[in-house]
C-alpha cells in the first residue's frame, strides 16, 4: 500500500533547509508526537492484519530515513556555522599590531622630550644634577652671596640633618651650570632639564616644578647668538614661523647684561593664542654669563664668555597644550592624564619638529 505523501519531496526539502529553526519545524511536522507519522501509526489499528504489517514496516522505515536525513542536515548546519566562526576569527599577520593602550606620557615629560629634541638639533647636550644641592652651587658661585636679597626672592627649602654643604633643595637648575663649568673645559653647550623646589604654593606656584637651563661658554659667543638660539627654539617649540617676541632688560645676579624674553599673545573667549597680538607673556630669563660666575668656576673670563637662559617647563607645556591649571600637573588624576597625556608613538608628531 502506497504512502499518502511524497518521501523524496520531503528528503529534498530537508536537504535545502538553511537554519536550525526550519529543521526543527520539519522534524516536529513529521516525527513529533502529533506529527504525520504518529497520526499514520495510530490509523493502523483500522487496517487488516496484513495491511497493518506492511504499512507498519513502511512507516518505520520512513521514520528512520527521515531521522537520518534530519540528523545529517543538522550536522551539516553545525559544520557550516563553525567554519563561518573560524573564518571570522582568522588572524591577518600582515595587519599592523593592535596596540593596547596601557598608559600615557605626562605632558611634563612630553615637553621635556620636545625641548631636548629641539636643542639637540642645535648641538646642545643634556646635563643633569642632583635635586639636593650645596649653598655654593645654588647661590654663592652664581653671584648670589649670603644675605643677598636675591636669596629672599627664592623661598628655599632647607634639608635638615644633612651635611652643611648639601643642605638645600635646588631653587633653580642654574647650579648645574656651576657643576659643569667646574668639571669641563669650554667650549660648553648644554641644557639642563630637571626638578626644582621653592617653598611657595598657590594657583600659579607649586612647591616642586620643572625648569630647563641653558649654558654656552666659548671664546666668541655673543648676545646675538643668545637671541638667535632662543628665537629659533621658541619658533620650533610653538611651531610658529612668524612668532612675535621681544627682549626686555632685566636683572639676574648671574648674568650681565640680563634680559627676559616675552612672546605676544591674544586671549579671546578664554582661549590663548600664542605668537601674535598686543599682550605679552614672559617666557624665560637670560643674559651673558657674569664674568664673576666664570671666575667662581675657574674659567678665565678674559678668554671665555658665554650666555645662559632658564625657563619653566610647566609654563611651556600649559601654553602649547592648552592646559589651564598649573596644579593639575601634580594631582595624579588618571582622567586628566587620559585627556592631556600622550601616546608613545605621538612623540615626534606632537613635539613640533
Ligand atoms: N635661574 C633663574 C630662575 O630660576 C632663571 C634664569 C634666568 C636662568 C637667567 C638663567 C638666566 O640661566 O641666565 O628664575
Amino acid at each position: 500500500m502506497a504512502l499518502s505523501f511524497d518521501k523524496n519531496g520531503i528528503l529534498k526539502k530537508i536537504k535545502n533547509v538553511k537554519s536550525f529553526d526550519e529543521l526543527e519545524k520539519i522534524r516536529l511536522e513529521f516525527l513529533g508526537k502529533k506529527g504525520i507519522i504518529s497520526i499514520e501509526m495510530k490509523s493502523l489499528s483500522q487496517l487488516s492484519i496484513e495491511e497493518k504489517k506492511l504499512k507498519g514496516q513502511e512507516l518505520n522505515l520512513l521514520k528512520q530515513t527521515l531521522e537520518e536525513a534530519i540528523n545529517n542536515q543538522k550536522s551539516l548546519l553545525e559544520n557550516n556555522e563553525l567554519t563561518k566562526r573560524i573564518e571570522g576569527e582568522k588572524l591577518d599577520a600582515t595587519l599592523p599590531p593592535n596596540l593596547i593602550q596601557q598608559g600615557k606620557i605626562h605632558p611634563i615629560s612630553q615637553t621635556i622630550f620636545s625641548v631636548i629634541e629641539i636643542f639637540g638639533n642645535l648641538n646642545f647636550s643634556v646635563q643633569t644634577g642632583p635635586d639636593i644641592e650645596t649653598d655654593f652651587n645654588n647661590f654663592t658661585a652664581l653671584n648670589i652671596p649670603a644675605h643677598h636679597p636675591a636669596r629672599e626672592m627664592q623661598d628655599t627649602f632647607y634639608v635638615k640633618g644633612e651635611e652643611k654643604e648639601n643642605n638645600i633643595l635646588r631653587t633653580h637648575t642654574s647650579p648645574v651650570q656651576v657643576r659643569t663649568m667646574l668639571n669641563t673645559k669650554p667650549p660648553i653647550k648644554i641644557i639642563v632639564p630637571g626638578r626644582t623646589y621653592r617653598s611657595d604654593s598657590d594657583v600659579t606656584h607649586t612647591p616642586m616644578f620643572h625648569q630647563v637651563e641653558g649654558l654656552v661658554v666659548d671664546k666668541h659667543s655673543t648676545m646675538v647668538d643668545l637671541k638667535s638660539t632662543l628665537v629659533t627654539f621658541l619658533k620650533e617649540y610653538f611651531e610658529i614661523k612668524d612668532l612675535k617676541y621681544r627682549f626686555r632688560p632685566s636683572y639676574f645676579p648671574f648674568t650681565e647684561p640680563s634680559a627676559e624674553m616675552d612672546v605676544a599673545y591674544t586671549k579671546k573667549n578664554n582661549v590663548i593664542t600664542i605668537g601674535e597680538g598686543e599682550e605679552w607673556l614672559e617666557i624665560l630669563g637670560c643674559g651673558m654669563v657674569n664674568p664673576k660666575v666664570l671666575e667662581n668656576c675657574n674659567i678665565d673670563s678674559s678668554i671665555y664668555q658665554g650666555f645662559a637662559f632658564g625657563m619653566g617647563i610647566e609654563r611651556l607645556s600649559m601654553l602649547k597644550y592648552g592646559i589651564p591649571d598649573l596644579r593639575s600637573f601634580f594631582e595624579v588624576n588618571y582622567k586628566w592624564l587620559e585627556h592631556y597625556g600622550f601616546n608613545i608613538l605621538d612623540l615626534r608628531s606632537r613635539s613640533g619638529i
